[in-house]
Protein backbone atom coordinates (compact mmCIF):
# COMPACT_ATOMS: atom_id res chain seq x y z
CA UNK A 1 0.00 0.00 0.00
CA UNK A 2 1.31 3.64 -0.86
CA UNK A 3 1.97 5.55 2.73
CA UNK A 4 0.92 8.85 2.66
CA UNK A 5 4.58 10.61 1.80
CA UNK A 6 5.45 8.34 -0.73
CA UNK A 7 7.11 8.94 -4.13
CA UNK A 8 6.25 6.20 -6.28
CA UNK A 9 7.67 5.42 -9.53
CA UNK A 10 5.48 4.00 -12.15
CA UNK A 11 6.87 1.91 -14.25
CA UNK A 12 3.42 0.48 -15.85
CA UNK A 13 4.05 2.20 -19.54
CA UNK A 14 7.94 1.66 -20.03
CA UNK A 15 8.60 -1.05 -22.23
CA UNK A 16 8.93 -4.49 -21.14
CA UNK A 17 12.57 -5.10 -22.46
CA UNK A 18 13.03 -1.93 -20.56
CA UNK A 19 11.68 -2.92 -17.26
CA UNK A 20 13.33 -6.22 -17.58
CA UNK A 21 16.58 -4.22 -18.06
CA UNK A 22 16.13 -2.35 -15.37
CA UNK A 23 15.32 -5.31 -12.89
CA UNK A 24 18.86 -6.45 -13.80
CA UNK A 25 20.74 -3.45 -12.69
CA UNK A 26 19.77 -3.66 -9.62
CA UNK A 27 23.23 -5.25 -8.10
CA UNK A 28 24.98 -2.56 -9.47
CA UNK A 29 22.78 0.06 -8.50
CA UNK A 30 22.95 -1.18 -4.92
CA UNK A 31 26.76 -1.15 -5.40
CA UNK A 32 26.91 2.24 -6.61
CA UNK A 33 25.00 3.61 -3.89
CA UNK A 34 27.74 1.95 -1.72
CA UNK A 35 30.14 3.10 -2.83
CA UNK A 36 28.54 7.07 -2.99
CA UNK A 37 27.16 6.75 1.10
CA UNK A 38 30.84 5.21 1.49
CA UNK A 39 32.33 8.30 -0.35
CA UNK A 40 34.23 6.00 -2.28
CA UNK A 41 33.75 7.36 -5.27
CA UNK A 42 34.86 9.78 -8.18
CA UNK A 43 34.25 13.72 -6.67
CA UNK A 44 34.26 11.59 -3.48
CA UNK A 45 35.35 15.52 -2.01
CA UNK A 46 32.49 16.89 -2.86
CA UNK A 47 29.74 14.96 -1.12
CA UNK A 48 29.52 16.47 2.02
CA UNK A 49 25.37 16.87 1.06
CA UNK A 50 25.00 13.38 2.25
CA UNK A 51 23.04 13.58 5.55
CA UNK A 52 23.66 16.68 5.30
CA UNK A 53 20.35 17.89 7.12
CA UNK A 54 21.08 15.36 9.83
CA UNK A 55 24.63 16.21 10.47
CA UNK A 56 24.02 20.38 10.11
CA UNK A 57 20.59 21.37 8.40
CA UNK A 58 18.51 21.33 11.04
CA UNK A 59 20.69 23.14 13.30
CA UNK A 60 21.26 25.66 10.40
CA UNK A 61 17.97 26.26 9.86
CA UNK A 62 17.13 27.25 13.77
CA UNK A 63 20.34 30.14 13.37
CA UNK A 64 18.99 31.58 10.10
CA UNK A 65 15.21 31.72 11.64
CA UNK A 66 16.76 33.15 14.85
CA UNK A 67 18.90 35.74 12.13
CA UNK A 68 15.66 36.43 10.23
CA UNK A 69 13.44 36.92 13.33
CA UNK A 70 15.68 39.71 14.06
CA UNK A 71 16.52 41.60 10.92
CA UNK A 72 16.31 45.34 11.80
CA UNK A 73 14.89 46.35 8.63
CA UNK A 74 11.52 45.50 7.41
CA UNK A 75 10.86 44.04 3.38
CA UNK A 76 8.28 43.56 1.03
CA UNK A 77 9.93 41.65 -1.31
CA UNK A 78 13.01 39.47 -1.69
CA UNK A 79 15.41 39.45 -4.41
CA UNK A 80 17.68 36.29 -5.00
CA UNK A 81 21.00 36.88 -7.32
CA UNK A 82 23.07 33.41 -8.41
CA UNK A 83 22.80 30.97 -11.51
CA UNK A 84 22.88 27.49 -11.94
CA UNK A 85 22.54 25.52 -8.25
CA UNK A 86 23.03 28.77 -6.47
CA UNK A 87 19.44 30.01 -7.60
CA UNK A 88 17.61 26.85 -9.04
CA UNK A 89 16.44 24.67 -5.60
CA UNK A 90 14.96 28.32 -4.73
CA UNK A 91 13.27 29.12 -7.29
CA UNK A 92 11.63 25.50 -7.74
CA UNK A 93 10.28 25.91 -4.01
CA UNK A 94 9.26 29.64 -4.21
CA UNK A 95 7.43 28.97 -7.90
CA UNK A 96 5.87 26.03 -6.22
CA UNK A 97 4.44 27.54 -3.26
CA UNK A 98 3.50 30.93 -3.90
CA UNK A 99 0.27 31.73 -5.59
CA UNK A 100 1.00 32.73 -9.41
CA UNK A 101 -0.28 36.12 -9.89
CA UNK A 102 1.07 37.47 -6.42
CA UNK A 103 2.26 40.85 -8.15
CA UNK A 104 3.41 43.30 -5.67
CA UNK A 105 5.86 43.44 -3.01
CA UNK A 106 2.83 43.46 -0.58
CA UNK A 107 3.06 40.26 1.43
CA UNK A 108 0.12 37.88 1.41
CA UNK A 109 -1.65 36.68 4.41
CA UNK A 110 -2.64 33.08 4.18
CA UNK A 111 -3.64 30.90 7.65
CA UNK A 112 -0.51 30.95 9.12
CA UNK A 113 2.62 32.98 7.35
CA UNK A 114 3.88 35.85 5.49
CA UNK A 115 4.89 34.74 1.81
CA UNK A 116 7.12 37.60 0.30
CA UNK A 117 7.32 37.91 -3.46
CA UNK A 118 10.70 36.60 -4.45
CA UNK A 119 12.57 38.21 -7.67
CA UNK A 120 15.49 36.67 -9.40
CA UNK A 121 18.67 37.85 -11.14
CA UNK A 122 21.97 37.17 -12.04
CA UNK A 123 20.95 34.15 -14.07
CA UNK A 124 21.35 35.54 -17.70
CA UNK A 125 23.36 38.96 -18.68
CA UNK A 126 20.05 40.55 -19.93
CA UNK A 127 20.44 44.66 -19.65
CA UNK A 128 16.55 44.63 -19.86
CA UNK A 129 15.68 41.86 -17.70
CA UNK A 130 17.84 43.96 -14.66
CA UNK A 131 16.68 47.39 -15.59
CA UNK A 132 12.90 45.68 -15.69
CA UNK A 133 13.99 44.72 -12.40
CA UNK A 134 14.98 47.86 -10.79
CA UNK A 135 11.71 49.90 -12.06
CA UNK A 136 9.61 47.15 -9.99
CA UNK A 137 11.93 47.70 -6.73
CA UNK A 138 11.91 51.85 -7.43
CA UNK A 139 8.95 51.87 -4.39
CA UNK A 140 9.64 48.92 -2.14
CA UNK A 141 12.29 47.71 0.15
CA UNK A 142 13.61 44.37 -0.56
CA UNK A 143 16.08 42.31 1.00
CA UNK A 144 18.81 41.02 -1.15
CA UNK A 145 20.80 38.03 -1.12
CA UNK A 146 23.27 37.31 -3.20
CA UNK A 147 24.61 33.52 -3.56
CA UNK A 148 27.13 32.92 -5.21
CA UNK A 149 29.91 29.67 -4.25
CA UNK A 150 33.37 30.51 -6.01
CA UNK A 151 32.15 34.33 -5.71
CA UNK A 152 33.56 35.18 -9.03
CA UNK A 153 30.48 34.11 -11.76
CA UNK A 154 30.46 36.74 -13.78
CA UNK A 155 26.59 36.53 -14.28
CA UNK A 156 25.23 37.20 -10.85
CA UNK A 157 28.54 39.13 -10.22
CA UNK A 158 27.75 41.52 -12.91
CA UNK A 159 24.16 41.74 -10.82
CA UNK A 160 25.55 42.10 -7.65
CA UNK A 161 27.10 45.09 -8.33
CA UNK A 162 24.33 47.15 -10.03
CA UNK A 163 22.31 46.03 -7.31
CA UNK A 164 24.74 46.88 -4.44
CA UNK A 165 25.12 50.45 -6.02
CA UNK A 166 21.37 50.82 -6.63
CA UNK A 167 20.67 49.70 -2.53
CA UNK A 168 23.70 51.64 -1.16
CA UNK A 169 22.33 54.82 -2.87
CA UNK A 170 18.53 54.57 -2.06
CA UNK A 171 19.23 53.12 1.34
CA UNK A 172 22.45 54.56 2.06
CA UNK A 173 25.77 52.39 3.53
CA UNK A 174 24.22 51.65 7.18
CA UNK A 175 20.72 50.22 5.98
CA UNK A 176 22.08 48.23 3.29
CA UNK A 177 24.44 46.03 5.66
CA UNK A 178 20.90 45.05 7.26
CA UNK A 179 19.14 44.46 3.78
CA UNK A 180 21.99 42.87 1.81
CA UNK A 181 23.15 39.30 2.81
CA UNK A 182 25.66 36.93 1.09
CA UNK A 183 26.54 33.01 0.77
CA UNK A 184 28.99 32.47 -0.21
CA UNK A 185 32.84 30.01 0.44
CA UNK A 186 33.27 30.56 3.77
CA UNK A 187 36.73 31.94 3.04
CA UNK A 188 37.90 32.56 -0.20
CA UNK A 189 36.62 34.04 -3.56
CA UNK A 190 35.56 37.69 -4.31
CA UNK A 191 32.18 37.88 -2.74
CA UNK A 192 33.61 36.80 0.68
CA UNK A 193 36.21 39.17 0.33
CA UNK A 194 33.50 41.92 -0.72
CA UNK A 195 31.03 41.07 2.23
CA UNK A 196 33.82 41.14 4.99
CA UNK A 197 35.24 44.64 3.59
CA UNK A 198 31.24 46.02 3.85
CA UNK A 199 30.53 44.13 6.85
CA UNK A 200 27.18 42.25 5.11
CA UNK A 201 26.25 39.41 7.09
CA UNK A 202 27.43 35.87 5.33
CA UNK A 203 26.43 32.62 5.19
CA UNK A 204 28.96 29.48 4.33
CA UNK A 205 28.45 27.21 1.48
CA UNK A 206 30.66 24.31 2.26
CA UNK A 207 33.33 23.60 0.00
CA UNK A 208 32.23 19.71 -0.38
CA UNK A 209 28.60 20.56 -1.53
CA UNK A 210 28.70 21.47 -4.85
CA UNK A 211 25.83 24.22 -6.53
CA UNK A 212 23.35 21.03 -8.06
CA UNK A 213 23.69 19.66 -4.40
CA UNK A 214 23.12 22.68 -2.08
CA UNK A 215 19.29 23.18 -1.68
CA UNK A 216 19.46 22.30 1.93
CA UNK A 217 22.62 24.05 3.08
CA UNK A 218 21.88 28.30 3.06
CA UNK A 219 21.79 28.56 -0.54
CA UNK A 220 18.30 27.13 -0.23
CA UNK A 221 17.43 27.80 3.62
CA UNK A 222 18.45 31.83 3.96
CA UNK A 223 16.16 32.88 0.88
CA UNK A 224 13.45 30.52 1.02
CA UNK A 225 13.10 31.70 5.30
CA UNK A 226 13.46 35.16 4.15
CA UNK A 227 10.31 34.43 1.19
CA UNK A 228 8.20 33.15 4.56
CA UNK A 229 8.12 29.49 4.39
CA UNK A 230 9.01 27.03 7.31
CA UNK A 231 12.61 25.70 6.42
CA UNK A 232 12.40 23.31 9.57
CA UNK A 233 9.84 21.39 7.46
CA UNK A 234 12.10 21.53 4.43
CA UNK A 235 15.25 20.12 6.39
CA UNK A 236 13.14 17.68 8.66
CA UNK A 237 11.60 16.14 5.60
CA UNK A 238 14.50 15.83 3.21
CA UNK A 239 16.12 13.82 6.47
CA UNK A 240 13.56 11.47 5.81
CA UNK A 241 14.97 10.51 2.86
CA UNK A 242 18.22 10.22 3.94
CA UNK A 243 17.77 8.45 6.94
CA UNK A 244 16.24 5.64 4.25
CA UNK A 245 18.99 5.88 2.42
CA UNK A 246 21.51 5.45 5.26
CA UNK A 247 19.55 2.71 6.46
CA UNK A 248 18.85 4.49 10.05
CA UNK A 249 14.99 3.70 8.88
CA UNK A 250 13.16 1.87 7.07
CA UNK A 251 10.68 3.46 4.25
CA UNK A 252 9.66 3.83 0.84
CA UNK A 253 12.35 6.24 -0.65
CA UNK A 254 15.37 3.84 -1.13
CA UNK A 255 13.67 1.77 -2.82
CA UNK A 256 12.52 4.56 -5.50
CA UNK A 257 15.84 6.26 -5.27
CA UNK A 258 17.49 2.57 -6.92
CA UNK A 259 14.70 1.75 -8.99
CA UNK A 260 14.93 5.11 -10.99
CA UNK A 261 18.34 5.16 -11.10
CA UNK A 262 17.89 1.30 -12.70
CA UNK A 263 15.54 2.53 -14.93
CA UNK A 264 17.28 5.52 -16.68
CA UNK A 265 20.50 3.63 -16.77
CA UNK A 266 17.99 1.08 -18.50
CA UNK A 267 16.90 3.48 -21.16
CA UNK A 268 20.40 5.14 -22.12
CA UNK A 269 22.32 1.14 -22.22
CA UNK A 270 19.59 0.69 -24.79
CA UNK A 271 20.39 3.35 -26.72
CA UNK A 272 18.37 6.28 -25.42
CA UNK A 273 19.59 9.71 -25.76
CA UNK A 274 16.97 12.24 -24.08
CA UNK A 275 14.30 11.88 -21.07
CA UNK A 276 11.32 14.40 -21.35
CA UNK A 277 10.41 15.70 -18.13
CA UNK A 278 6.19 15.96 -18.28
CA UNK A 279 4.64 18.08 -15.61
CA UNK A 280 0.96 19.00 -15.63
CA UNK A 281 1.27 22.57 -13.30
CA UNK A 282 3.31 25.39 -14.68
CA UNK A 283 4.29 26.23 -11.09
CA UNK A 284 6.47 22.77 -11.63
CA UNK A 285 8.52 24.53 -14.56
CA UNK A 286 10.84 25.43 -12.26
CA UNK A 287 11.20 22.20 -10.21
CA UNK A 288 12.03 20.39 -13.88
CA UNK A 289 14.65 23.16 -14.42
CA UNK A 290 16.21 22.22 -11.36
CA UNK A 291 16.21 18.52 -12.27
CA UNK A 292 17.62 19.66 -15.36
CA UNK A 293 20.24 21.52 -14.15
CA UNK A 294 21.10 18.09 -11.76
CA UNK A 295 21.17 15.47 -13.96
CA UNK A 296 22.75 17.59 -17.20
CA UNK A 297 25.36 18.57 -15.18
CA UNK A 298 26.24 15.66 -13.54
CA UNK A 299 25.46 13.27 -16.38
CA UNK A 300 26.50 15.05 -19.48
CA UNK A 301 30.19 13.95 -19.89
CA UNK A 302 32.78 11.74 -21.60
CA UNK A 303 29.70 11.55 -24.52
CA UNK A 304 27.65 9.91 -21.98
CA UNK A 305 24.05 10.64 -20.61
CA UNK A 306 20.34 11.22 -20.58
CA UNK A 307 19.98 14.71 -22.16
CA UNK A 308 16.56 16.10 -19.42
CA UNK A 309 14.78 17.82 -21.43
CA UNK A 310 11.04 19.31 -20.31
CA UNK A 311 7.23 19.26 -21.97
CA UNK A 312 4.87 21.36 -20.07
CA UNK A 313 1.59 19.66 -20.09
CA UNK A 314 -0.90 20.80 -22.02
CA UNK A 315 0.65 24.09 -22.76
CA UNK A 316 3.53 21.92 -25.24
CA UNK A 317 1.14 19.20 -26.31
CA UNK A 318 -0.02 21.86 -28.83
CA UNK A 319 3.83 22.50 -30.31
CA UNK A 320 6.21 19.65 -28.93
CA UNK A 321 3.45 16.91 -28.53
CA UNK A 322 4.02 15.95 -32.27
CA UNK A 323 7.58 15.28 -31.84
CA UNK A 324 6.91 13.17 -28.72
CA UNK A 325 4.11 11.01 -30.96
CA UNK A 326 5.79 10.89 -34.03
CA UNK A 327 9.46 11.59 -34.21
CA UNK A 328 13.04 10.39 -33.75
CA UNK A 329 12.70 7.60 -31.10
CA UNK A 330 15.36 8.14 -29.50
CA UNK A 331 13.50 9.36 -25.92
CA UNK A 332 12.25 8.36 -22.93
CA UNK A 333 9.51 9.98 -20.81
CA UNK A 334 9.24 10.98 -17.62
CA UNK A 335 5.95 12.21 -16.04
CA UNK A 336 6.38 14.41 -12.95
CA UNK A 337 2.96 14.59 -11.68
CA UNK A 338 0.65 15.22 -8.07
CA UNK A 339 -2.02 12.87 -6.29
CA UNK A 340 -2.94 16.01 -4.91
CA UNK A 341 -1.91 19.13 -6.72
CA UNK A 342 -4.44 21.76 -5.06
CA UNK A 343 -3.50 24.33 -2.56
CA UNK A 344 -6.29 23.01 0.46
CA UNK A 345 -8.31 26.19 -0.49
CA UNK A 346 -9.03 25.73 -3.87
CA UNK A 347 -11.44 23.88 -6.26
CA UNK A 348 -13.17 25.52 -9.61
CA UNK A 349 -14.96 23.51 -11.59
CA UNK A 350 -16.41 23.82 -15.41
CA UNK A 351 -19.59 25.94 -14.31
CA UNK A 352 -22.85 24.35 -15.10
CA UNK A 353 -24.82 26.57 -17.45
CA UNK A 354 -27.02 23.66 -19.18
CA UNK A 355 -26.10 24.90 -22.42
CA UNK A 356 -24.03 23.48 -25.16
CA UNK A 357 -23.50 26.24 -27.47
CA UNK A 358 -19.29 25.98 -26.49
CA UNK A 359 -20.02 22.10 -26.98
CA UNK A 360 -18.43 21.59 -23.48
CA UNK A 361 -21.70 20.49 -21.74
CA UNK A 362 -20.01 16.90 -21.25
CA UNK A 363 -17.91 18.50 -19.02
CA UNK A 364 -20.23 20.65 -16.86
CA UNK A 365 -19.50 20.04 -13.13
CA UNK A 366 -16.23 18.52 -13.26
CA UNK A 367 -13.33 20.00 -11.69
CA UNK A 368 -10.40 21.66 -13.69
CA UNK A 369 -7.55 19.29 -12.30
CA UNK A 370 -9.57 16.29 -13.07
CA UNK A 371 -9.73 17.43 -16.98
CA UNK A 372 -6.08 17.57 -16.14
CA UNK A 373 -5.15 14.22 -14.75
CA UNK A 374 -7.19 13.05 -17.78
CA UNK A 375 -5.33 14.96 -20.08
CA UNK A 376 -1.78 13.42 -18.70
CA UNK A 377 -3.53 10.03 -18.57
CA UNK A 378 -4.29 10.50 -22.59
CA UNK A 379 -0.80 11.38 -23.11
CA UNK A 380 0.98 8.77 -21.23
CA UNK A 381 -1.27 6.46 -23.44
CA UNK A 382 -0.93 7.80 -26.36
CA UNK A 383 3.03 8.68 -26.70
CA UNK A 384 4.16 5.41 -24.86
CA UNK A 385 1.96 3.43 -27.35
CA UNK A 386 3.39 5.83 -30.37
CA UNK A 387 7.17 4.53 -28.84
CA UNK A 388 8.23 6.66 -26.48
CA UNK A 389 8.37 4.47 -22.52
CA UNK A 390 7.16 6.05 -20.15
CA UNK A 391 7.88 6.29 -16.46
CA UNK A 392 5.97 8.86 -13.59
CA UNK A 393 6.95 10.10 -10.69
CA UNK A 394 3.84 10.04 -8.54
CA UNK A 395 3.90 12.90 -5.72
CA UNK A 396 1.54 12.90 -2.93
CA UNK A 397 1.10 16.82 -3.30
CA UNK A 398 3.30 19.88 -3.94
CA UNK A 399 3.77 20.60 -0.67
CA UNK A 400 7.51 21.97 1.10
CA UNK A 401 7.87 18.43 2.64
CA UNK A 402 6.81 16.73 -0.72
CA UNK A 403 9.32 18.87 -2.73
CA UNK A 404 12.04 18.32 -0.17
CA UNK A 405 11.92 14.95 -0.32
CA UNK A 406 11.90 14.96 -4.28
CA UNK A 407 14.76 17.05 -4.25
CA UNK A 408 16.73 14.39 -1.03
CA UNK A 409 15.80 11.39 -3.35
CA UNK A 410 16.69 12.64 -6.63
CA UNK A 411 20.21 13.78 -5.31
CA UNK A 412 20.87 10.61 -4.41
CA UNK A 413 19.08 8.51 -7.58
CA UNK A 414 21.70 11.31 -9.34
CA UNK A 415 25.04 10.55 -8.70
CA UNK A 416 24.24 6.38 -8.14
CA UNK A 417 23.11 6.14 -11.86
CA UNK A 418 26.18 8.49 -12.84
CA UNK A 419 28.51 6.06 -11.23
CA UNK A 420 26.73 3.15 -12.53
CA UNK A 421 27.89 4.78 -16.11
CA UNK A 422 31.03 5.37 -14.97
CA UNK A 423 31.42 9.24 -14.87
CA UNK A 424 32.06 11.55 -12.07
CA UNK A 425 28.62 13.19 -11.08
CA UNK A 426 30.11 15.98 -8.99
CA UNK A 427 32.44 17.80 -11.52
CA UNK A 428 31.23 19.88 -14.88
CA UNK A 429 33.96 20.89 -16.17
CA UNK A 430 32.23 21.55 -19.64
CA UNK A 431 31.27 24.44 -18.28
CA UNK A 432 34.27 26.41 -18.31
CA UNK A 433 34.90 26.17 -22.11
CA UNK A 434 32.54 28.81 -23.09
CA UNK A 435 33.49 31.40 -20.02
CA UNK A 436 37.58 30.84 -21.56
CA UNK A 437 36.15 32.02 -24.61
CA UNK A 438 34.12 34.48 -23.40
CA UNK A 439 36.51 36.02 -20.82
CA UNK A 440 39.22 36.38 -24.03
CA UNK A 441 36.47 38.39 -26.11
CA UNK A 442 35.97 40.24 -23.12
CA UNK A 443 39.76 41.05 -22.63
CA UNK A 444 39.80 39.53 -18.54
CA UNK A 445 43.03 40.01 -17.62
CA UNK A 446 45.10 36.68 -16.58
CA UNK A 447 45.59 36.55 -12.57
O1 LIG B 1 26.17 23.06 -9.85
C1 LIG B 1 27.07 23.87 -9.98
O2 LIG B 1 28.14 23.75 -9.34
C2 LIG B 1 26.94 25.09 -10.86
O3 LIG B 1 25.77 25.10 -11.59
C3 LIG B 1 27.00 26.37 -10.04
O4 LIG B 1 25.97 26.34 -9.10
C4 LIG B 1 26.87 27.61 -10.90
O5 LIG B 1 27.81 27.58 -11.93
C5 LIG B 1 27.05 28.88 -10.07
O6 LIG B 1 28.31 28.91 -9.48
P1 LIG B 1 28.65 29.87 -8.27
O7 LIG B 1 27.78 29.50 -7.12
O8 LIG B 1 30.11 29.63 -7.99
O9 LIG B 1 28.38 31.29 -8.74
Amino acid sequence: MTQHNEIVLDRSDYSASLNSAADSLRADAEKALKRLLNKDCPGSEFTGWIDWPKNHGIKLANEIITWRDQLKVSYDCVVVIGIGGSYLGTRAVVDLLTPEFLDSGDSQKTSNQKIKKVLFAGHNMSETSLSDLLGYLEHRKPMICVVSKSGTTTEPGVAFRVLNEWCRKKFGHVESTQRIVAITDPKQGALRKFANDQSYKAFDIPSDVGGRYSVFTAVGLVPIALAGFNIHDFVSAADEVFANALGRTKGPHLNFILEYAQCRQAAWRAGKIIEVVTYPEPRMRNLVEWFKQLFGESDGKNNKGLFPGSLECTMDLHSMGQYLQEGSRTMIETFMTARNPRRKDQRIAVPKTGSNIDELLYLEGKGIDDINAIAVKATKKAHSEGGVPALEISLPDLEITTIARLFAALQISCPVGGLMMGINPFDQPGVEAYKKNMFAMLGKPAK
